[in-house]
């Protein structure tokens, strides 16, 4: 297994669409499994394959809780119930936190690593994970979700452990109005 380098916006493959799998090779489980070692190092709850510079549909999510990473090849959401607000971040927009507008409850299917269709109903941090990765194949980020578009925050690099779902009263602003206004572009590119 190998950690496999972040990609970090602006990095373009982030909002390109990945492309349908067709085949489960042997290099689709190396690339599964240096997916979970990556998430392990970064210390992240899932990773998706444009994550990692891949456009194949697949994604890995391992919440505190989990004794095993549940991988989804070609995932789909089936339905979503209710709605709620909540505090995100992602690996491949380091720093920054901002408050979304995700489903209280999902149903999702897909393949897992050996093929076999898997049918998941998820809630809380699961039901957001699947939403989040699900739309990193798709090409989309958080900052899409944005509440308001000024609802992102940077974290303080001071702070060992962030609340994760209080904003902090003075929000720093972003770097720069140009990296913001990339953040919330919505335009997907085909591969
Ligand atoms: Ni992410």
């Amino acid at each position: 297994m190998a950690r496999l380098p972040m990609r970090i916006v602006p990095d373009p493959i982030l909002r390109t669409r990945a492309k349908r799998i067709s085949n489960i090779a042997p290099s689709l489980q190396r690339l599964i499994d240096d997916m979970v070692e990556t998430m392990y190092a970064e210390d992240g709850v899932g990773i998706a394959a444009n994550q990692v510079g891949v456009l194949q549909r697949v994604f890995v999510i391992q919440l505190p809780e989990d004794e095993e990473p549940r991988v989804l090849i070609n995932p789909e959401i089936t339905r979503r119930e209710g709605t709620r607000e909540i505090s995100e971040g992602c690996l491949s927009i380091p720093g920054y936190r901002g408050m979304v507008t995700r489903s209280e409850k999902v149903r999702a299917k897909g393949l897992d690593r050996n093929g076999k269709l898997v049918r998941i109903k998820a809630e809380g941090l699961l039901a957001q994970a699947l939403e989040h990765e699900l739309d990193h194949l798709n090409g989309t980020l958080y900052v899409d979700h944005l509440i308001e578009k000024d609802q992102i925050w940077k974290l303080d690099p001071h702070e060992e452990e962030p609340d994760e779902d209080e904003p902090s009263e003075n929000p720093a602003p972003p770097h720069s109005p140009g990296y913001l206004q990339y953040l919330r572009r919505t335009a997907i590119a085909e591969p």
